[in-house]
C-alpha cells in the first residue's frame, strides 16, 4: 500500500488560446507531484489587468482539463488570493513560469515556490495577434 502523502501542485495563469508553451509549463509542473490545481484568471480579472483573452473563461478552463495535465481548475479574481488558496487547498509546491522570477518569492511562507523556464518563441499574445491578422 502507498502510504506517501499526496503531493499538490499550484500553479496560476490565462492560459488564452492554450499553445505549447503552456502544454510545456503543465507537464513539467505536473512532474512535481500527483495533483496539478490552476488557479485561472477570470474574465473580470483579466478586465482588471487589461487583458483582454480570445477565449472566455469557461473554454479556457474546459481546455485545460482536456489536457488531462490538470485535476482541479478555479477561479483567481484578485492578485491578494494567493497565500489563502495555498492554505485552504494544502499546496505543497507553488509553480510559475520564470517571466514571473522573484515576484512570489514571498510565498515560501506557505509552501515550496519553483519558477519553471518559459518556452521561448510562442505565446498566447503571439498567437492572438496572427489570428486577428490572418482574418482581416
Ligand atoms: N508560459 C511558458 N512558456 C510560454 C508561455 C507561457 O512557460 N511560451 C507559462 C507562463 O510562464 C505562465 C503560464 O505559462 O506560468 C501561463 O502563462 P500565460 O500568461 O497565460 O501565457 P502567455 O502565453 O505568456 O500569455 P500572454 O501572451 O497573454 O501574456
Amino acid at each position: 500500500m502507498n502510504t506517501q502523502p499526496t503531493k499538490r501542485i499550484l500553479t496560476y495563469g490565462t492560459f488564452d488560446v492554450l499553445h505549447f508553451g503552456h502544454m510545456r509549463l503543465l507537464t513539467r509542473a505536473r512532474k512535481l507531484g500527483d495533483k496539478l490545481l490552476v488557479g485561472l484568471s477570470s474574465d473580470s480579472f483579466n478586465a482588471m489587468k487589461g487583458k483582454q483573452a480570445d477565449w472566455s473563461y469557461e473554454r479556457r478552463r474546459e481546455a485545460l482539463l482536456a489536457t488531462r495535465l490538470v485535476d482541479f481548475v478555479f477561479p483567481e479574481t484578485h492578485w491578494e488570493q494567493k497565500p489563502g488558496d495555498i492554505a485552504r487547498l494544502n499546496i505543497d509546491t507553488f509553480v510559475m513560469g520564470d517571466d514571473w522570477q522573484g515576484k512570489f518569492d514571498d510565498l515560501s511562507a506557505h509552501c515550496d515556490v519553483v519558477y519553471l523556464s518559459r518556452t521561448p518563441g510562442i505565446s498566447s499574445t503571439l498567437l492572438r495577434n496572427a489570428m486577428r491578422a490572418a482574418v482581416v
